[in-house]
């Protein structure tokens, strides 16, 4: 049976004043047309834990947290601890804190790949400094890319302001298609930088890909870069490197890390991370030390905790659980992904049944007080707990009954409302 309409007056007053004054009304891959338009919060008011409120009083079980820099939970109370010690000393100097050395110290000792670290404050900014310190290291311009790396012009998803050459300069390929990647080496020959991807995204590397990857980057002269932004931190301390077994030349990583505060790493080998002194990268903030200490206290926490077994526990339980649900009751949808990151995915042949059970459980999920992603998989946080898996199961029941019930009836998703915008953050 389908729930009541949440309300979310005091949110939409407040985006329709925000569409005036600010362009697009907030940042893009976070508008609330990424999700199911009226069926979800657009301002919050608070969060702790696991659990975030928006501004009409709604609260939800979060399963999105921020697109996975939440990793603890909101608010967590030793992370925020470091970072107002950072506040009250002053964070914002013409000289570097020595918090800068002792988040080093901890990055060179869990990230495998780490001989050398440089901070920089978003994906974006490290992204681009990889690809930067690849055209140095091996003379060359092009790079190889495969999934989401940012919005700067050499992986912008839209070519719109994108010259033309600059797009020329960047190629892709299959993930999980070793051939697809030879193939654009080849074609390229002696003229690729880089080969930088997401370690993954919703479909994990089958055995030996990610190794293989590495393998033909470096047959053909160019570097092997993970971009583990989402990955690190979540799968393994030291990211998917770490957990597949694969140590790239350089990596990149935010997110997690840091518990929400904004800082991102490049990481890797100390003669490719000396190359940095041979260009220039800077920005007003980088000597911020505010997230330098929530990111010691964040992998600190991690590491003492024990937190990415307790991820792994839960989502697998999630995963599980959802697989179970939709087979007992004959819904067409499957669990996806790695168990700290996990999505459901409905199967439907028919695209317009598949809308329409996506936008009925989502729909209806949220209306019972979940947050769950429709188009980006979700994260799992320190703070989930058994009863929360245990809650998160029954909402996600009582959203298959309603998939079911209202295919039944011949409901049919609004076309203007279907769930087709993909997310890339
Ligand atoms: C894998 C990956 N790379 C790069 C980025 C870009 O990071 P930022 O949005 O901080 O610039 C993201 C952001 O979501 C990401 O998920």
């Amino acid at each position: 049976m389908s729930a009541q309409p949440l309300s979310f007056a005091r949110s939409e007053k407040l985006f329709a004043r925000a569409q005036e004054i600010v362009a697009g009304g907030t940042t893009q891959g976070k508008a609330p047309n990424t999700l199911i338009p009226g069926e979800y919060p657009i301002y919050a008011a608070r969060g702790r834990g696991a659990t975030l409120w928006d501004i009409d009083g709604n609260a939800f079980l979060d399963w999105i947290l921020a697109y996975g820099i939440i990793v603890l939970g909101y608010c967590d109370p030793d992370v925020d601890t470091a970072a107002i010690g950072e506040i009250r000393d002053g964070f914002a100097f013409p000289l570097t804190r020595p918090v800068q050395n002792e988040l080093a110290e901890l990055l060179v000792q869990v990230i495998p790949c780490a001989e050398m670290v440089h901070f920089f404050k978003t994906g974006s900014d490290t992204t681009t400094a990889a690809v930067r310190l690849a055209r140095i290291a091996t003379g060359r311009d092009k790079i190889v890319r495969w999934g989401y790396n940012g919005w700067h012009d050499w992986c912008c998803t839209r070519d719109a302001g994108i010259p033309r050459h600059v797009r020329d300069d960047v190629l892709t390929f299959r993930y999980n298609d070793l051939n697809s990647l030879e193939d654009v080496l080849k074609q390229q020959r002696d003229q690729v930088a880089c080969v930088i991807m997401m370690p993954l995204e919703i479909e994990p590397p089958q055995p030996g890909f990610l190794a293989g990857a590495k393998e033909l980057a470096h047959q053909y002269g160019a570097l092997f870069i993970l971009d583990e932004m989402r990955s690190g931190f979540h799968l393994a301390l030291g990211g998917a490197q770490e957990y597949y077994g694969v140590t790239p030349d350089l990596a990149t990583f935010s997110k997690a890390m840091s518990n929400g505060y904004a800082i991102s790493v490049l990481a890797g080998k100390r003669e490719l991370m000396q190359a940095l002194s041979q260009t220039y990268v800077s920005s007003t903030f980088f000597t911020n030390s505010i997230e330098m200490a929530a990111a010691v206290a964040t992998i600190t926490k991690l590491e003492r905790e024990q937190v990415i077994p307790h991820l792994w526990r839960i989502g697998k339980g999630l995963m599980d659980g959802l697989d179970r649900c939709a087979r007992d009751l004959g819904i067409e949808a499957q669990s996806v992904g790695v168990a700290p990151m996990p999505f459901l995915q409905f199967t439907y042949a028919d695209p317009e049944i598949r809308e329409t059970a996506k936008y009925v459980f989502y729909r209806e999920t949220t209306r019972r007080g979940l947050l769950l992603h429709p188009n980006h998989h979700w994260f799992v946080c320190a703070a989930h707990t058994e009863q929360d898996l245990a809650r998160t199961l029954e909402i996600c029941e009582q959203g298959f009954r309603a998939v079911k019930q209202e295919l039944a009836r011949g409901f049919r998703a609004p076309t203007t409302q279907k769930v087709a915008v993909t997310v890339s953050t």
